[in-house]
């Protein structure tokens, strides 16, 4: 059968990365987490263009020889048109235009979004189960919290998503109050493993739809902890694990909610995880409860096709150069690029 090669570039945020597909096989996966955000407890976007300019040649020759491709059998380039940070997004945007231009193949814009759900197509050499259409995705990271329905490989619609904060900005935020490293989600859910969840109590936000927000249960923290250290100022580390794991327990009400009325509004009861924070032992076992008690069926892409990296952004470059759906050269970034 046709062989088609596809370079993917993903330079939304933070990550600078660069992956080679066969058809629908991942033959290199590489990623550059830029450490130079971790001292500012968050992503800085001018630092972030910077380290994306000085990563993205390294990362797509690491790529071509890891998957051991010459540029000149690639069959097109796909790359993140948006949404993310304006600064990082013109780095690879800029970068793929030259490259498909010199080598003379097809451009492929890829959305972000569109493109960690499409994750769960990519093929392992194992027989993994993929979610069928229509599904739910559900897109949970330090940059979203969306909902979404699945009906095709290109037909979505978001049914929710944060108001304000997203779902692992509030894991990072409240890790911060907590004197933990940036990005603190790992740790907060490693913690709450060995908490009580009913130690203290935080508010549910009442959000409308299925919509979210988490600067409310950011603030709640905040007043709670100020509140409880003015009586004991070593209140945080004499309480550290049973405030992560009622913070966790908090978190996970709010998901399984929203997740629940989605599937009451759609009558879909596959579910497709995507985003760093699908990595959280909580949500995890929730959605495993979720299954044996409503029949759901959820869907986690292996962790490395699940956080921000550019073997989604191949597959979906794929499925369009299955189209022939190319992009010209003159397309320019879009921060705000909706699915
Ligand atoms: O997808 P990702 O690598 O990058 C983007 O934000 O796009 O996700 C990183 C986020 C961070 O907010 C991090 O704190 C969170 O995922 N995270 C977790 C866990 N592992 C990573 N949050 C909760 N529980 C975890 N186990
Ligand atoms: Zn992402």
């Amino acid at each position: 059968s046709q062989k088609t090669y596809i370079l993917g570039i993903e330079s939304s945020c933070d990550d600078t990365a660069a992956a080679v597909l066969c058809n629908e096989q991942v033959l290199s996966n590489v990623v550059a987490t830029q450490k130079v955000h971790e001292q500012y407890g968050g992503v800085v976007p001018e630092l972030a263009s910077r380290a994306h300019q000085q990563n993205i040649v390294p990362v797509i020759h690491q790529a071509l020889k890891n998957a051991n491709i010459k540029k000149e059998q690639l069959s097109a380039i796909a790359f993140t048109r948006g949404p993310g940070l304006m600064g990082s997004l013109l780095v690879g945007t800029s970068f793929a235009k030259s490259m498909a231009m010199a080598l003379n193949i097809p451009l492929i814009e890829v959305n972000h979004m569109q493109a960690h759900l499409l994750a769960h197509f990519i093929k392992e050499n194992t027989t993994t189960a993929v979610p069928s259409f229509p599904f739910l995705g559900f897109t949970i990271s330090g940059g979203h919290t969306q909902i979404v329905k699945v009906s095709d490989y290109f037909t979505m619609e978001v049914l929710g998503e944060t108001l304000d904060d997203a779902i692992g900005e509030a894991y990072d935020k409240c890790g911060k109050m907590l004197n933990l490293n940036y990005p603190a989600g790992a740790e907060i859910d490693k913690y709450a493993q060995m908490g009580n969840p009913h130690a203290f109590k935080f508010p549910i936000p009442n959000v409308k739809e299925l919509n979210f927000s988490f600067s409310g249960l950011k603030t709640a923290m905040l007043y709670f902890l100020q509140r409880e250290t003015k009586n004991n100022p070593d209140f945080i580390q004499e309480n550290l694990m049973d405030i992560c794991a009622s913070f966790q327990h908090t978190i996970i009400e709010i998901v399984i909610k929203k997740l629940k009325k989605a599937v009451k509004q759609t009558h879909v009861k596959q579910i497709a995880i995507g985003g760093g924070v699908s990595a959280n032992s909580g949500i995890r076992n929730a959605l495993k409860d979720a299954e044996q008690k409503w029949d759901w069926k959820c869907f986690i892409p292996k962790f490395e096709y699940t956080t921000d990296n550019a073997a989604m952004i191949g597959i979906a470059g794929y499925y369009k150069f299955l189209q022939k759906d190319f992009t010209q050269n003159t397309i320019t970034a879009n921060a705000r690029y909706a699915i």
